[in-house]
């Protein structure tokens, strides 16, 4: 075949994927099987602000591990509720925030502003930008529900303030409520006293069994793939693997790379030497979109911490030591160094989104203290380097077009 035949095929030849968006990770699925009870739950939550005297300002959290669901019950539930509601000419506006992305009160404020109600709030501080919208949405009578995803990437305070500006008016007269999304070992390290009171239900969503897991395969590989292109047998062994996870991400990510890996070979199922290959290749921990999110000095942090550890025999390492492959990775790229204290929080970053663990330990002998080590979290240092590196080569790319 020509090399445009390849291409001719590639983008028009066959494929077992009917619909391959719906196992982007940003998509949101039509039902969530298994999880009806939760979502009555956080529905009930809200019912408050449905009345007609005035509404109630609602605070709730919803934790759980990677892959449990939080962030599709979350966005699930509130499109539907706020829809129901204006259909009942009840104005309730729901709006999602991923902290991954808008990693400051502020920055969550001002977006919330300018893109929802096209005021610019640039010049003005936090105290006045609430203000603004505090009084336009009792103005308009919109019930304002924040959704503050990742939300450790904020502080306590930062939360907290949103949750006080939820009661500017006093309770009865509240136009802000919020529900707070968090992975569990992160939500403890947020939550203080101050910021619990405020709480007023907290959903842990557990585990997915291996029935649960089972369903839920089940039902999104209907929604993605043709059905002669998978079996029982497919989704069963898909399911054994996820089981010791109980995370739906780790399941669907191998039917996805697995499919994929059918389509590469031209085949027209998927063997169960594809899940066994996609398999290895899957990090339930990462999420697939996470190094997107980051900032372009970040991701450079990110190669120079994933290169040094890639170096055989060495499992650790500090920021001292990554500073100085960042400095090379940096020339590397074309990309002005920053300083160490930029670095320093760059690996901050890194570890509050799950791509670097950090211990502390004892420094060399002979001196004192204790300094942090730094390792990778979920992700083999040698495969996170290869993802930086098509990342930062592809916008690379970019700027030179
Ligand atoms: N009950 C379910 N039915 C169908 N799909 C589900 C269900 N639960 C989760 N999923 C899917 O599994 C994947 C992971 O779910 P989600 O992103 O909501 O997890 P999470 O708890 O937010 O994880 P993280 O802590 O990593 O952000 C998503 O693709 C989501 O659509
Ligand atoms: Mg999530």
């Amino acid at each position: 075949m020509s090399g445009f035949g390849n291409v001719e095929n590639a983008m028009f030849g066959k494929s077992i994927f009917k619909s391959e968006s719906t196992l982007y990770p940003e998509y949101v699925p039509i039902e969530l099987p298994t999880r009806e009870e939760e979502i009555e739950r956080l529905v009930r939550n809200f019912r408050s602000l449905l009345g007609q005297e005035g509404s109630f300002s609602v605070n709730v959290a919803i934790v759980g591990d990677a892959g449990m669901g939080k962030t599709a019950l979350c966005k699930y539930t509130m499109k539907r509720f706020e829809e129901a509601a204006n259909n009942r000419n009840i104005n309730v506006k729901f709006l999602y925030y991923n902290c991954h992305s808008f990693r400051s009160k502020t920055a969550i404020l001002r977006n919330i502003l300018s893109e929802h109600f096209h005021i610019q709030s640039r010049g003005f501080s936090d105290e006045e930008i609430l203000d603004m919208l505090v009084k336009r949405l009792t103005r308009e009578r919109i019930r304002l529900i924040i959704g503050i995803d990742e939300a450790n990437m904020l502080n306590s305070e930062d939360i907290l303030s949103i949750f006080h500006a939820g009661e500017y008016f006093g309770s009865e007269q509240s136009m802000i409520s919020t529900i707070v999304i968090s992975r569990p070992i992160e939500w403890r390290s947020l939550l203080n006293v101050p910021l619990s009171g405020h709480i007023h239900d907290q959903i842990d969503l557990p585990g997915y069994n291996r029935d649960n897991l089972l369903q839920i395969l089940e039902y999104r590989a209907q929604t993605a793939l043709y059905p002669t292109s998978y079996s029982d047998e497919t989704l069963n062994l898909i399911a054994d693997i996820c089981a010791s996870s109980q995370n739906a991400r780790h399941g669907l990510e191998i039917l996805y790379r697995s499919g994929k890996l059918a389509d590469l070979k031209h085949e027209s199922f998927i063997n169960p030497e594809y899940i066994r290959a996609a398999r290895a290749d899957v990090y339930p921990e990462l999420r697939r979109d996470v190094l997107k999110d980051l900032r372009q000095h970040e991701l450079l942090a990110a190669l120079s911490v994933a290169r040094k550890l890639s170096i055989k025999g060495i499992t650790s390492t500090t920021v001292d030591d990554s500073y100085e492959s960042y400095v090379l990775c940096c020339e590397e790229y074309g990309e002005e160094t920053r300083g160490k204290s930029t670095f320093r929080s760059a690996v901050e970053t890194l570890h509050k989104v799950g791509i670097i663990g950090k211990t502390v330990g004892p420094i060399e002998e002979g001196k004192r203290g204790r300094r942090a080590k730094i390792t990778t979290f979920d992700i083999p240092a040698t495969v996170l380097v290869e993802r930086i590196h098509n990342i930062l080569s592809k916008s690379k790319d970019y700027y030179k077009i």
